[in-house]
């Protein structure tokens, strides 16, 4: 079969030297063939789709730069370089956080400066004005936005940034277009083959039995999971705003679009791609239409093919979903990561933010006790607050065991973050409310949600002082756990919920927004003075980045282990280097305001304090435990060595 596509492929690219791209093809044709034949194996034009694929693989592999496919080759060989303790990432958005791209690439010394190597800039491709759900509705995936600068810019910043050693992420948006890109404009113009791209109907029929099964993901904002389409006298899928069109990956065609556009940035530099709503991808009548074993087919055959011409590249999953469902997106029944490298590790977030709400950490316990092993060569992308909503996404069963009703507990902790629940210091906001289902989610800066702005608003030092540490805190348990930790632009200075958003139209039902704002330079000058609160959390943060990239036990080989211990308000866990597996860190977290204390028995057989005193890392003080306990100050995590 392989021998078949190769005659048929366009015979320009027989003549051309593809040594590599010949290897790798046949390294993973059988995958690809397979996979490909599994979702499209039924239709009339398996075979010619087939050779479009392989056609497709070939272009981007002959215009794949000669730097590129050289990091490629070094990427092959030391395959587990993206495991390592010295990737630090930060979210942000080029123009909120420096006008541009150009803007961007004056400011990468900022983050530097940090300690941030890895840097995802949010959405930057061509969207219609408005209708564009911050960069996710996408009308041009080839163009970046003028707003934001030109392709040229892209790539000039991906090649300073690989001169400074920093990894360039970008998103690729594979669930969805803007109604206004070219395939749905063809589409309400009547042409049938861009129809095909669409879940689109003439009637309610359909779409009344998908909506059956499908929950709503924006159901103030964007109620129900179709919409009509008055120019095209048609409903058509629209599972997030009214105006973001759902692909259809039934049609290999939209496969084979959305792996060139893969290719094409790639190709561009950059080093991961953050694949948008991958839970989505699949739709079944009489499913939720997330999670589907199809869904999972298709990134097992976007990474083969990825494999095949930029094989440097790494996915992130955004699969925002129940805890056990997230780890499959790593590939399942694979040693090796077959699907995405890179997952959102959506269930500690939340769990960490519970542990602020109810200050300890039983249910943290819980969640991490049963976070699902991962493949090797596969690790967590771990971040405290990002450009969405909280969802509340925890186990109910590990609820159930922490001693609480999941219900009444989300409803405490909504109540809790929106501070509405009596004495909370939270100024967090309801994201997508959903009376029919009484679910919501929550909106707000980590520094609002933390505390910090009603404690400046009070003038209350101690409290003030709580939400400095809880921000830490938080923060030192990602940059710890093992993954590599996401900072999000803003949280390192404690800016606060911003209310721009409120004067535009088309921004101001959506909360999220709210934790969106611009960058405030002025208050980031503040962190070279001593005593501010920018000071206080931009030092500590960037004296634990600089901890973390020395310490190789805080690699990610699935080298923590948990201790559990009486003291529900500690996090407690091991983290030992996988090559001298004597370095080891004992991370231990109290989310309590008040001072605990952890019986050093339970160290017994990790052999702790045996040998004396330990060292506490972000202190540098020495801690000798008295009477075989260990004291641990209100909303602080240690790193302990001996
Ligand atoms: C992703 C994005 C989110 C967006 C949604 C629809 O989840 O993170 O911001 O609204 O996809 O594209
Ligand atoms: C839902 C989706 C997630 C998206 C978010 C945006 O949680 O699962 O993909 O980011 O909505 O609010």
């Amino acid at each position: 079969m392989l021998n078949e596509i190769l005659i048929e492929l366009n015979p320009e690219i027989g003549k051309l030297r593809l040594r590599h791209f010949y290897t790798r093809l046949g390294a993973n044709f059988y995958n690809i063939h397979s996979l490909f034949h599994r979702l499209y194996g039924d239709r009339p034009d398996f075979k010619p789709q087939m050779v479009s694929l392989v056609e497709t693989l070939a272009q981007r592999y002959i215009e794949r730069a000669p730097h590129l496919c050289k990091s490629d080759l070094v990427r092959e060989r030391d395959y587990n370089w993206f495991l390592s303790q010295k990737w630090v990432g930060m979210a942000l958005y080029c123009d909120r956080f420096a006008g541009d791209l150009k803007g961007l690439r004056a400011k990468l010394p900022y983050l530097q400066d940090m300690g941030v190597n890895m840097v995802h800039v949010m959405p930057i491709l061509d969207c219609p004005d408005g209708a564009s759900d911050g960069g996710y509705a996408v009308r041009d995936f080839h163009k970046v936005d003028a707003r934001y600068g030109t392709n040229a810019d892209l790539e000039a910043l991906a090649a300073t940034m690989k001169k400074r050693e920093m990894l360039l992420v970008l998103d690729v948006v594979v669930n969805h277009t803007s109604d206004d890109h070219v395939w749905a404009r063809q589409a309400r113009a009547g042409d049938k083959k861009f129809q095909d791209y669409y879940y689109v109907y003439d009637d309610r029929e359909t779409p009344d039995a998908f909506e059956q099964g499908m929950p709503e993901i924006f159901p103030n904002t964007a109620p129900g999971n179709f919409t009509w389409d008055e120019a095209m006298g048609k409903w058509v899928m629209t599972v997030f705003n009214t105006y973001q069109w759902d692909l259809n990956y039934r049609n290999p065609a939209v496969f084979i679009e959305m792996v060139d556009i893969i290719l094409f940035w790639a190709n561009k530099g950059v080093d991961i791609l953050r694949l948008d709503a991958v839970a989505f991808l699949w739709k079944k009548i009489g499913s939720t239409c997330q999670n589907e074993r199809e869904a999972h087919l298709l990134l097992q055959l976007m990474k083969d093919c990825c494999q095949v011409t930029a094989p440097g590249v790494l996915f992130i999953a955004e699969a925002i979903v129940a805890p056990g469902e997230i780890t499959k997106y790593f590939g399942e029944d694979a040693i090796m990561a077959k699907e995405c490298e890179i997952a959102y590790n959506a269930t500690l977030m939340a769990l960490l933010w519970d542990a602020v709400a109810t200050k300890n950490a039983k249910l943290l316990n819980l969640g991490v006790q049963h976070l699902p092993a991962k493949l090797e060569r596969a690790t967590w992308l771990n971040y405290v607050r990002c450009h969405d909503d909280i969802g509340l996404g925890f186990d109910d069963k590990d609820a159930g065991l922490a001693g609480y009703d999941p219900y009444s507990h989300r409803r405490f902790l909504i109540a809790y973050f929106t501070g509405r629940f009596e004495g909370s210091p939270a100024r967090g906001l309801p994201f997508g409310e959903n009376p029919k289902t009484g679910d919501a989610r929550i909106s707000g800066s980590l520094a609002s949600l933390a505390g910090l702005e009603s404690a400046i608003e009070s003038g209350d030092e101690n409290a003030i002082d709580a939400a400095i540490r809880t921000i830490l805190l938080l923060h030192s348990v990602i940059l710890s756990f093992g993954g590599i930790p996401l900072l999000y632009y803003g949280d390192g200075i404690g800016m606060l919920n911003s209310v721009e958003y409120l004067a535009d139209p088309s921004r101001r039902d959506d909360t999220r927004w709210a934790h969106r704002s611009s960058f405030d330079w002025d208050k980031a000058e503040r962190r070279h003075q001593p005593g501010t609160v920018e000071y206080r959390i931009f030092s500590g943060l960037k004296k634990m980045i600089a901890l973390r990239k020395e310490l190789p036990a805080f690699a990610d080989f699935d080298n923590r282990q948990q201790v559990l211990v009486d003291n529900p308000n500690l996090l407690v866990f091991v983290r030992s280097d996988p090559v001298s597996p004597r370095n080891r860190v004992l991370v231990v977290a109290n989310f309590n305001n008040q001072p605990q204390s952890m019986a050093l028995e339970v160290l017994q057989p990790y052999g702790f304090f045996q040998r004396g005193p330990m060292r506490e890392l972000c202190s540098g003080m020495t801690v000798d435990p008295e009477e075989g306990s260990l004291n641990i100050p209100a909303l602080m995590c240690c790193w302990l060595t001996d």
